[in-house]
């Protein structure tokens, strides 16, 4: 495969002239007609000579010239290389546990990988396809770009709310720049002077200067914002736009299509602005759809395509009248989309199918599927696994409109309050669960086959379960194989490590400190909170059951404390934004375990104890080796 280096300054021009060509265009299209125009052969030359470079930070990414596409594949561990031309897999390597995303470097030599669960980031030369060097990285890393000049990559760590700098001469972390909370999605400006983040739970984007690493601001798209995990640059508008879904939680009725909606937010690259008049709403342009999660612009701009994790469609929408052009199904779970250079097809990673969608964009129809990989799951676990993810089956989700990853992406918790109908219930980290029955925080469920109520009521889907009618009481289990296959699926989540940990799994002093206080007797957290799950299994009234609303209380269950560090807020009702608030601000009559006699310095150890709570197997996935 050739790909078409260009110097930085070549490419900038080149840049410039596509944008001040598309604006041209777009003001006076009757100037294509002028054989005079005295900028029409640069026009030509800045549109098709020099082909895009590539910005790609997605779960797919096509070289400049658009002959090889790169897929990375979650579940296998593994990245895709694939020949655009006769639409077959050249090679698959592996690269580390659930690798999320990846970046080409501008010229399309070399590709950036981080792997989420192993904490690293992978470099490897497109052609020949092969590894060059693994690096470990900050814990959970997410997104990744390249440089324009390809000296730095940038990776954001989103277990650590940091991004790390990392030279690719040297193939080091050489800088880490401090953030808000999770960061996830990455892009950089084309000049490479700003770099933008989102963050996670909150949908709010950090603006980087790069010239010296601060972080100039913090754009707040909205309070409902959530599950922002990718921001993309427009190419001629100076805007970006990042998909992401709004989370209704002061609806006192929550009930499937009003909880949770698709949109796209919109930001002005100028005044760093939100500009809430231009954010799409998805459901409303198009039709119900779940989880809007990559995009991808035509090269002038002009319709943007955007893919769907658990509807498993794709949009393309209008951006200048903001109508929908079409709406087309793709494979399971996708999670990247890339457009060829001629714009005339896009393509689809399927997370869950297991393959690519080609989508011809004169017809908007898919023409094909290229398989990339093999699944390592057992068949019921992969069943689970899209039967928690995708809301296409009328029996999970009625219209689409959402899933239990909505929620639960990742199989963890959405920072959110639920007005549900037992109370006010945070959402909670289902990793780690199989062990911690019974479920819910007030106790009321004993078999994650119980769900098939939130399916029913919740999502408003007609139910796995055929006949009986599901029972709270009796058990749930055995009658039906897709809800036996759900509930593995989410008992086969386990904790994940705690970055707050020294490097070889020890605690810091401070944690040691923690923990010794932690099991002294007269401040009697260990009674209930009995390691090694942290937690007793009973129901206990420690004074938090009077809160607003409450149907149920006051009594709750016990929480494990495995994972406890990402899990914010906290207690039933997320009345406490931090540890602390639990221990002490929320802990007034020391109902909740004796502290009011510790000093700062011993609650503020007790709380590094509790950040660095994990799972026994957390750390398994952690032990790879970095070359
Ligand atoms: C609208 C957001 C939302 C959706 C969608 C959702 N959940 Fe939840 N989930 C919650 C909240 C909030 C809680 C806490 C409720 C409680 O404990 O009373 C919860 C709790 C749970 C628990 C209990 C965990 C424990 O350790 O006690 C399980 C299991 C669970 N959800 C599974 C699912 C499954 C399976 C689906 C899909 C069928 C799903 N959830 C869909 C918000 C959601
Ligand atoms: C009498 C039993 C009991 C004792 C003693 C106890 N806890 Fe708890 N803990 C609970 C219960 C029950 C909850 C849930 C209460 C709620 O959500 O309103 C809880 C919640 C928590 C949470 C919030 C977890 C989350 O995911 O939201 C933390 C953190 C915690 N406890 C830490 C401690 C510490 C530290 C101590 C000792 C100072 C302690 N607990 C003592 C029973 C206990």
């Amino acid at each position: 495969m050739e790909a078409s280096p260009a110097s930085p300054t070549i490419r900038i021009v080149s840049s410039l002239f596509r944008r001040l060509c598309s604006s041209v265009l777009r003001l006076a299209p009757s100037l294509w007609l002028t054989p005079f125009f005295v900028g029409w052969i640069f026009i030509v030359w800045g549109l098709l000579v020099l082909p895009e470079p590539a910005h790609t930070a997605s779960s797919i990414g096509l070289t400049p010239d658009g002959t090889t596409l790169f897929v990375v594949n979650p579940d296998s561990g593994s990245v895709s290389a694939i020949a655009t031309a006769s639409e077959t897999k050249l090679a698959e390597l592996v690269v580390g546990r659930d690798p999320r995303i990846l970046a080409l470097s501008p010229d399309g030599t070399r590709l950036y990988v981080t792997s989420q669960a192993s904490a690293t980031l992978t470099i490897l030369d497109t052609h020949p396809f092969s590894i060059r060097t693994k690096l470990r990285v900050g814990p959970e890393p997410y997104g990744v770009v390249a440089d324009p000049n390809d000296h730095l990559v940038y990776v954001a760590a989103s277990g650590a709310d940091r991004i790390d700098v990392i030279d690719t001469a040297l193939n080091q972390v050489m800088d880490t720049i401090p953030t808000q909370a999770r960061p996830k999605g990455l892009a950089i400006a084309e000049d490479g002077t700003r770099l933008y983040v989102t963050h996670f739970l909150s949908g709010t984007v950090s603006v980087i200067d790069l010239t010296d690493r601060s972080v100039l601001e913090v754009i707040s798209t909205g309070i409902e914002s959530n599950m922002a995990q990718r921001i993309v640059l427009h190419p001629t508008n100076n805007r970006a736009y990042l998909p992401h879904i709004r989370s209704n939680v002061s609806n006192p009725h929550p009930l499937f299509d009003t909880t949770l909606f698709p949109v796209i937010s919109v930001i002005d690259l100028v005044t760093n602005q939100h500009l809430l008049t231009e954010r799409l709403e998805l459901s409303v342009v198009d039709r119900p759809v779940n989880l809007p999660f990559d995009l991808a612009f035509s090269s002038d701009g002009q319709r943007m395509h955007i893919v769907y994790l658990g509807s498993g469609d794709l949009s393309v929408i209008d951006l200048e009248n903001r109508e929908l052009l079409a709406h087309t199904e793709v494979g399971d779970g996708p999670r990247g989309i890339v457009l060829s250079p001629d714009d005339r097809a896009a393509y689809v990673a399927n997370s869950l199918s297991d393959d690519v969608s080609v989508i011809d964009l004169n017809t908007f129809e898919e023409v094909t599927r290229i398989p990339v990989t093999t699944s390592p799951l057992s068949p019921q676990l992969h069943r689970g696994k899209l039967l928690f993810t995708s809301s296409r089956s009328t029996r999970v989700s009625r219209d689409r409109w959402m899933s239990c990853e909505s929620c639960h992406f990742d199989g963890e918790q959405d920072g959110r309050t639920w007005l549900f109908p037992d109370g006010p219930r945070n959402t909670t980290n289902l990793r780690g669960l199989a062990q911690t029955h019974p479920l819910h925080w007030s106790a009321d469920r004993d078999e994650v086959q119980d769900f098939e109520f939130t399916i029913r009521e919740l999502q408003a889907g007609t139910g796995l379960l055929e006949d009986p009618h599901p029972e709270l009481g009796q058990s749930n289990a055995g009658l039906s194989a897709d809800l036996d296959a759900l509930a593995a699926f989410v008992e086969s989540l386990h904790p994940k490590p705690s970055p707050f940990r020294l490097a070889d799994g020890t605690l810091t002093p401070e944690a040691a400190r923690g923990q010794a206080i932690f099991y002294r007797a007269e401040v009697g957290c260990a009674a209930c909170h009995v390691p090694p799950l942290f937690t007793d299994l009973r129901v206990h009234d420690i004074g938090t059951g009077n809160g607003p609303g409450e149907l149920l209380g006051p009594g709750f269950d016990t929480p494990s404390l495995r994972g406890v560090w990402h899990a914010a807020p906290y207690l039933h009702d997320g009345r406490a934004p931090t540890l602390r608030d639990v221990v002490v601000t929320h802990n007034p009559t020391d109902r909740h375990g004796q502290t009011a006699y510790l000093s700062e310095a011993e609650v503020q150890d007790l709380v590094a104890f509790l950040l660095s709570l994990e799972g026994e197997k957390s750390r398994v996935q952690d032990l790879e080796r970095v070359e």
